[in-house]
This record gives structure tokens, C-alpha cells and sequence, in this order.
């Protein structure tokens, strides 16, 4: 009917709060196109995954800038990375793992397979796992990652949460725009799907500071589980 379109389009609009082009919203046919639209895409975990490496430091804790609580704080400029993790309902998911892992300042991963020659920061807690609030939030302090070769800074996330597939994926910064639409990952996402991934940071307290941004989460349920798609 002619009369579905428009409110189909305000829906897509309102949901993804993306501003998608006309033309991408109307090629959306039922609601697994849709889910894809809205949900965080995933993006490869590369090789420097923190397992078996996370024996390697004693902390896991939401503070990546430094080892100890007391210890010497890490090299590179200091973020406040926040978030939600929600469902494409929009619902928060409490009680969800947040994986994060990363380079330090100068760009290298504490891996084994990281050939990189760039040094290790010993102050730097390179891998994080926090669980998300009653509301779904998560909060993080890290450093903007360093640039390796062949890409450009990003923060890599795994996200488990009950009744849900494993989501893992990355982050980018938007103020890297440059870099970023030279890296090839950050090239296989459409345009809606960049949107998702890439974070504004802007002074949140003027005070201390720090840069703070928010990478907001969405997970679609299983395949099987999804909801009969509405008819066209
Ligand atoms: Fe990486």
C-alpha cells in the first residue's frame, strides 16, 4: 500500500537514528534487511587476541590506563570509552561480557604473533572484561590506540550476552576519517555500517579533561529466533 511507505521509512529513520539515504531504505524488504541495517556488524578479530596472552597481565579491570589501581599510568591520550549493549528492540542487555582489546600508544599489540617492532608499554593493560549494567552500560579508560601498519587506530570489542550470537567487531575514531576510509576492514562496511562503528570523542568534563565517546551496542537474536518477517 502507498500509505506504508512513508511510515516505513520514519520507522527505519527513527530506529537507526542513521539518517539513511531514501533509496537504501526502500530496498529493505522484511526484517532480517532491517536487523542487519540496525544491528553493530561484525568485523574480523584479527590475530592478536588476548588469549593465551592475558596470563601475561594481572589486571582485566575497567581501567586499561595503567596495571595497578596505583601504578604508573600508560603512555598516549586518555579516553572514556562509554556504551550500551541493547537488542534491536533497543532494550538494554544487563549482565553481557565486554571484551575489549588493543593496541598501546606505539601502536603495538602484547601478543606473540605482533611482529611489530614498535615497544611494549609495561604500564599499559592491553585487554579489558567488564559486564554491563541493570541498564546495559559499560564504561572503559583507555588511550587511543596507535596506529600499526596496514590500519587505522580502532578498538577491537567481543561482546557475549545471553541469548544472543557472539558479536565481535570494531571500533574507529571518527577524528582518524582519513585513515579510515583507506583501511580495507573498515571498507567492507556500508555506509549505515560505518556509522555504527565510528566514535565521536569530545571533552565530557572540561575539568579533567578527557575525551569521552559513546559506542552503542545492538545485537540481533539467532537467525531461528528471529520474528516472522511482516509481510512486504
Ligand atoms: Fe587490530
Amino acid at each position: 500500500m502507498a500509505r506504508s511507505r512513508p511510515s516505513r521509512r520514519s520507522f527505519i529513520h527513527a530506529a537507526t537514528g542513521l539518517g539513511v539515504t531514501l533509496p537504501f531504505a526502500q530496498s529493505l524488504r522484511g526484517a532480517t534487511l532491517l536487523e542487519e541495517l540496525m544491528r553493530t556488524p561484525e568485523q574480523t578479530a584479527g590475530p592478536f587476541y588476548p588469549v593465551p596472552e592475558i596470563a601475561k597481565q594481572t589486571h582485566s579491570d575497567a581501567d586499561l590506563t595503567r596495571q595497578a589501581a596505583d601504578g604508573p599510568v600508560a603512555e598516549g591520550e586518555i579516553i572514556q570509552l562509554e556504551g550500551q549493549v541493547v537488542g534491536i528492540d533497543g532494550k538494554p542487555i544487563r549482565g553481557s561480557i565486554v571484551e575489549v582489546w588493543q593496541a598501546c600508544h606505539s601502536g603495538r599489540y602484547q601478543h606473540t604473533r605482533d611482529t611489530n617492532p614498535a615497544p611494549l608499554d609495561p604500564n599499559f593493560q592491553y585487554w579489558a572484561r567488564v559486564t554491563t549494567t541493570d541498564e546495559g552500560k559499560y564504561s572503559l579508560k583507555t588511550i587511543v590506540p596507535g596506529k600499526y601498519p596496514g590500519r587505522t587506530p580502532h578498538v577491537h570489542f567481543r561482546i557475549l550476552a545471553e541469548g544472543y550470537p557472539e558479536l565481535v567487531t570494531q571500533m574507529y575514531f571518527e577524528k582518524f576519517g582519513e585513515a579510515n576510509q583507506k583501511d580495507g576492514i573498515y571498507g567492507r562496511l556500508s555506509q549505515p555500517q560505518k556509522e555504527r562503528v565510528t566514535v565521536a570523542f569530545a571533552p565530557a568534563d572540561i575539568a579533567a579533561g578527557t575525551p569521552a565517546g559513546n559506542f552503542r551496542i545492538v545485537l540481533a537474536p539467532q537467525a531461528s529466533d528471529r520474528a516472522t518477517p511482516p509481510m512486504p
